[in-house]
């Protein structure tokens, strides 16, 4: 594991994008696993940047996204289809139907999981997997259980995720109770993986899972197996490091 330091968010978000940014341009046809949540808005920000600049060409590229909430349409301004949009794929030149999520109006698991993992074995896998950190140390919505996830699965958010999603619906009882979800296998198996996190709502779990044992309770762990993963945390988020 590679820790980058930051300074506070904006750094935090800066570096995270250069080495996205890195992946696009040393492999142009890239497949990028992508995430939503609050931590990687900066990130996204930066590289809408530097491609408005001329820098950055997304024109081959592929996203695959981590997770989507089961039952909200893609025009509900909290389903995650609607966040990508609005924070990178309309401001950048993603070919269309390039980028996929899992389909969260699929009432049926099975059949929303199994298209979601056949669409990530036709592009290929994952080249680089962008993640933030619960505050439970979840990685996409695989939530502490007693065993690893393989592929994409149907989950029941626990009430700390509820809890922790609730700002960004009018209320708690909005928050969708369930989400389907890459795997950590599928995780796993991404060539590099990047996870941000920020603030310190995540020092603890940063920390337990960059140093604590490996095991489900807290799945960000398992990276520790893993042979290219870069962090990149701010000063607030890396303050049990010592
Ligand atoms: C989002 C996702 C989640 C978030 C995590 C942190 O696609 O999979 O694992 O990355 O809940 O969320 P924020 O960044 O809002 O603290």
């Amino acid at each position: 594991m590679r820790i980058y330091r930051a300074k506070d968010y904006d750094d935090m978000s800066r570096k995270a994008a250069n080495i996205i940014s890195a992946q696009v341009i040393l492999k142009p046809d890239c497949v990028l696993g992508l995430a939503t949540g609050s931590t990687p808005i900066g990130a996204y920000k930066q590289l809408v940047e530097w491609y408005n600049k001329g820098d950055l060409d997304f024109s081959e590229v592929t996203t695959v996204n981590l997770d989507e909430y089961k039952g909200l349409p893609r025009d509900n301004d909290q389903s995650y289809y609607y966040f990508m949009r609005e924070n990178l794929f309309k401001h950048v030149n993603i070919p269309e139907g390039r980028s996929f999520l899992p389909d969260g109006t699929e009432p049926d698991s099975e059949k929303a999981c199994s298209r979601y993992n056949e669409i990530i074995h036709q592009v290929g896998g994952i080249d680089l997997q962008l993640l933030g950190l619960g505050q439970n140390g979840h990685i996409g919505f695989n939530e502490p259980d007693d065993h690893f996830s393989l592929e994409t699965h149907c989950v029941d958010l626990t009430p700390s995720t509820i809890e922790a999603n609730k700002r960004f619906f009018e209320k708690k009882e909005d928050v969708p109770r369930q989400a389907y979800t890459m795997g950590i296998k599928t995780i796993m198996q991404a060539k590099r993986v990047l996870l941000v996190a920020s603030g310190k709502e995540k020092a603890q779990a940063l920390r337990d899972a960059v140093y604590g044992p490996v095991t489900p309770a807290l799945p960000a762990s398992i990276l520790q197996y893993h042979k290219n993963v870069y962090i990149v945390a701010d000063e607030a988020a890396l303050s049990l490091f010592g």
